[in-house]
């Protein structure tokens, strides 16, 4: 199977996953169930999902398993990006090749949407299990820092604050670590962690998660640059226009190009002793660095 095959098939079972489950929810009033499918549901690529789904696998678990804990994480990532596109953060019209939440349903109800979407992240991930609770508990830990105080939310208060500034390394590595690869890091690590490994396994995993995550932003930051609105779905130069601390603001884009290299190689380094059991990962952590090449 190539690898853009397999992407879209997981992708599909997500998203039918998701489609279900909200139609046993059942959410009212409309607005708001108008609101979360509009954002949900659209051009999305559901790399989050897919990496927890295919590390559990690479961990020598049955994907299926886990796919209410995988598709969980694709509601915090979609309210991550309902926020970061409202006025008071990064003002975009235009995410996932439709006009943004606040666009169509007003800031109010964008912002709720948000809300809902982060709690009924966790009512998800624990409402249907068939792995050990404890093990639950444990990826509940590792989601819930990441996307929280000790990652995303610090990252996105730094990107915020660093706007208009002068960039340096120490901040633009702060805002990439946390505000995108903590997320991509815990996918991948939760993948692990309910499969049960631990030890050097589980650290091996943690290190491929982090560096396809920082490779993951600084590729985006090259996209604002070098794609075009309709490639990206979400309006190129953004970053640009709000003077954002990005990686070619501070290495240009061949250097930048670069690390985004060097980056894609400690992750896969990190996971050969999983040999052929990786190779999924190795492929999606390639396609990640091709994005911006
Ligand atoms: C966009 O994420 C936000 C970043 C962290 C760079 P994605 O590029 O994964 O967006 P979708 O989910 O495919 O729309
Ligand atoms: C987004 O960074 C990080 C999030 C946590 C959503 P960006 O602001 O660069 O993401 P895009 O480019 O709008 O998707
Ligand atoms: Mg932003
Ligand atoms: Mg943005
Ligand atoms: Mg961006």
């Amino acid at each position: 199977m190539e690898l853009k095959e397999f992407l879209s098939y997981r992708k599909a079972e997500i998203m039918t996953y998701l489609k279900q489950y909200f139609v046993k929810r059942s959410v009212t009033p409309k607005i708001l169930s108008d609101s979360i499918n509009h954002s949900l549901f659209s051009k999305g690529k559901a790399i989050r999902p897919i990496l927890c789904l295919t590390a559990y696998e690479t961990c020598g678990g049955v994907y299926t398993d886990i796919l209410p804990q995988a598709s969980a994480i694709e509601l915090i990532h979609t309210y991550s990006l309902i926020h970061d596109d409202l006025p008071a953060m990064d003002d975009d019209d235009l995410r996932r090749g439709r006009p943004t939440n606040h666009k169509v349903y007003g800031e109010a109800v964008a912002i709720l949407a948000g809300d809902a979407l982060l709690t009924e992240a966790f009512y998800m991930y624990t409402s249907s299990f068939t792995v050990n609770g404890g093990l639950l508990i444990e990826a509940l830990k590792e989601l819930s820092s990441a996307a929280g105080l000790d990652g995303m939310v610090a990252g996105q208060v730094m990107d915020i604050m660093s706007e208009s500034k002068t960039p340096d390394i120490e901040t633009l590595k702060y805002i990439h670590t946390n505000k995108t690869a903590a997320l991509l890091r815990a996918s991948v690590m939760t993948g692990a962690i309910l499969s049960g490994i631990k030890g050097s396994e589980l650290y091996a995993m943690k290190i491929y998660g982090e560096n396809i995550g920082m490779t993951f932003q600084i590729v985006d930051d090259i996209l604002d640059i070098t794609a075009t609105t309709e490639e990206l779905g979400k309006p190129k130069g953004s970053d640009l226009e709000k003077n954002k601390m990005t990686y070619p603001s501070l290495y240009g884009l061949v250097h930048s190009k670069k690390l985004a290299k060097d980056h894609i190689e400690t992750a896969i380094a990190s996971i050969e002793s999983f040999r052929e059991k990786a190779h999924w990962l190795r492929e999606i952590a390639n396609y990640l660095l091709k994005r911006g090449a």
